[in-house]
């Protein structure tokens, strides 16, 4: 939540902090700022709404400096107005800071700095810290360490240590005009390093278009950025030796490329993250009468599945509905008791677990903070415990790069590239290929399928990126004119059984959060006992009917809600017989097996929410009050 950035280096630093803005925006958008140092003087510029507001803002009163910093805000501590967006300065206005995160003792800091006299001009959390600052710099002074020529750097050190929470800090100062001081605790920043400049930001998409080289700071770090050089410290004061690595991205993988929003982009590009998928994780000559070879190659930890007796997921969110599917899949080819819990409800319950336990933590950004939260409460509470139970913790993200990356031992990395839209949709499918992968790997690993019954899903996989785009190819059209007869509606009902359950949550949550109309997804043979009474002809059901286990069970629960005047839209690759009478609509999907037909059902459920809420008129790359990393608890 919230986005920052700084620069210090040779160009003018706005255009480059206002860029670096819009690339970090997913991650809030309610109000903006930038600060930078000119002539002697921090020159603090704020805006209340949309970037473009900032931007049209600073249209006439931008300088050439070259040092600044920006933030994007997604309100946590006071409403979204400009005196509560960043950056925030101290009362000589002459420190400002952005901050990402969540000040904990914030108000015991407010009482003490109020009772000393400060003024604060927000109900902000972070205003706590640019008065700190300004503090601790007079301190050192009168120390007589006024001349050392880390000053600013300790005064910021020292404030730091004042502060209890996670957070991600850049602070300029205009009495020391060529320091950008960041710091990381438990919210992310990377350091992009230039030719003689230098760049920080909460995420990579807001640097690449300057370097790829890049270094993310561990937590309890923090750097001191001039135009001569990056050093690196621990909250202590003693300097760390740390290299910058190059980043595999490419800068118009954060464009839209031709697309109108990036969430339409990024739906198409699923068959091509099922593709990256198949190349990373399943060896391409692998047979069933194979004996040497293996099928599977996730470059996980072998003892990670020796004994295991039982497997915990935490996630949120669509990772929430992912992990559902991968129950599913390890629970019915793997015969491994699996369980999946929402990790803001673990880590204040957590589920007992043996040292048999598996522990798996799904996350597309890596930096959700509920699910590290539970992930670093199990990792504590294995402290000390067998070597083998300490290394059964294992994250499924698309950042390996993240707070995850380092929390866990072993990590699936998935391979989505950067997603932008704040609505999940080709993360959530390399999720899908992750846990495909996992479980058939699993099942090889202790033969609960047959070979030949694995050769043969794993046929069925490589087919899905050719049916995805045949599915794409004949939906686009249908669900956009579909979407006209739904742009008024107010309650939506999506049901699925088996492995398409998960799918009709995914397609409740994401008609919910893109076109903010009420939805709700439920197992279709849970409707009778309550959430039918909802049902009548203004209440739409899409029914998710592929052949299989539940089919029949579906068609008899999509009667129910007929029998009761909803008009039903089905997803299914059957056009004729009970499916062609009880459905009103049909969106055609290609004809595959159950156990593999999450990877296109969820398809229709995308293009639906996305022409719905573009009909609509609504912004969907970034819904009202949502971000892209929920990075506060
Ligand atoms: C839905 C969505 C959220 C995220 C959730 C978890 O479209 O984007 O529900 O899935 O905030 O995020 P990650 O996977 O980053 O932990």
């Amino acid at each position: 939540m919230c986005g920052i950035v700084g620069y210090v280096g040779t160009q003018a630093a706005t255009e480059i902090l206002l860029a670096g803005l819009e690339k970090l925006e997913y991650r809030g958008y309610d109000s903006a700022g930038i600060a930078a140092i000119w002539e002697g003087e921090v020159d603090c510029v704020r805006a209340k709404g949309k970037l473009y507001n900032l931007r049209s803002k600073l249209e006439s009163v931008q300088t050439p400096s070259q040092i600044g910093i920006g933030h994007t805000r997604w309100a946590t501590h006071g409403k979204p107005e400009e005196h509560n967006a960043h950056p925030h300065m101290d009362t000589a206005m002459r420190v400002a800071v952005v901050q990402n995160g969540i000040i904990e003792n914030y108000r015991d800091l407010r009482d003490e700095l109020k009772a000393q006299g400060v003024v604060f001009r927000s109900e902000t959390d972070t205003e706590v810290i640019p008065h700190l600052i300004a503090q601790f710099i007079k301190e050192e002074i009168a120390l007589g360490n006024g001349d050392s020529e880390l000053v600013f750097f300790d005064a910021i050190r020292k404030a730091v240590n004042h502060l209890e929470g996670a957070f991600a800090i850049a602070v300029i100062s205009a009495d020391y005009p060529d320091e950008l001081v960041v710091v990381r605790q438990q919210a992310p920043l990377v350091i992009g390093f230039g030719q003689g400049e230098f760049f920080c930001a909460s995420d990579t998409p807001a640097i690449i278009s300057h370097t790829r080289a890049v270094l993310p700071l561990d937590n309890g770090e923090m750097a001191r950025l001039t135009p001569l050089g990056v050093e690196i410290y621990d909250f202590t004061g003693r300097r760390l030796k740390k290299q910058p690595r190059m980043l595999n991205l490419n800068p118009t993988m954060v464009e839209k490329q031709g697309f109108k929003h990036f969430m339409l982009k990024e739906i198409y590009e699923q068959p091509g993250v099922v593709r990256a998928s198949l190349d990373a994780y399943f060896n391409p000559d692998w047979k069933a009468d194979d004996t040497q070879g293996t099928p599977i190659n996730l470059g996980i930890n072998p003892e990670l599945y020796g004994d295991l007796e039982q497997i915990q997921i935490v996630a949120c969110g669509t990772s929430w509905h992912a992990s559902l599917v991968g129950k599913y899949l390890l629970e019915q080819l793997v015969g491994i008791p699996t369980q999946v819990q929402y990790a803001s409800e673990f880590r204040y319950a957590p589920a007992p677990m043996t040292s048999n336990t598996l522990l798996i933590g799904v996350t597309q950004s890596g930096e959700t903070a509920d699910t590290l939260a539970a992930l670093a409460m199990e990792k504590e509470r294995r402290q000390g415990k067998e070597a083998k139970y300490q290394a059964r913790l294992l994250g499924i993200t698309n950042r390996p790069e993240s707070s995850l990356g380092h929390l866990v031992p072993n990590i699936i990395n998935t391979l989505a590239g950067i997603e932008i839209g704040v609505a999940a949709t080709k993360t959530f499918t390399a999720q899908l290929m992750a846990f495909y992968a996992l479980a058939l790997d699993l099942a090889y690993l202790k033969k609960t399928i047959a070979p030949i019954e694995l050769e043969k899903i794993i046929a069925g996989l490589r087919q899905i990126p050719k049916d995805i785009e045949e599915t794409l190819e004949s939906q686009e059209k249908l669900t956009e004119h579909l979407a006209h007869d739904f742009a008024d509606t107010q309650d939506f009902i999506f049901l699925g059984r088996g492995i398409n359950f998960p799918i009709a949550l995914e397609g409740a949550l994401k008609l919910k959060e893109i076109s903010y109309i009420h939805a709700e997804g439920y197992p279709a043979g849970e409707m009778k006992h309550g959430p039918i009474a909802l049902l009548d002809a203004k209440v739409p059901v899409v029914a998710i009917a592929m052949p299989g286990n539940v089919y029949e069970k579906v068609i008899s629960n999509a009667q129910e809600a007929k029998a009761r005047d909803s008009r039903l839209i089905g997803v299914t690759p059957v056009k004729d017989g009970e499916a062609g009478e009880v459905f009103n609509d049909l969106i055609p999907v290609m004809e595959v097996s159950e156990l593999l037909s999450p990877l296109l059902t969820v398809v229709p459920m995308q293009l639906l929410a996305y022409h719905i809420a573009a009909r609509r008129g609504l912004d969907v790359d970034q819904p009202r009050n949502l971000a892209k990393s929920v990075t506060v608890e």
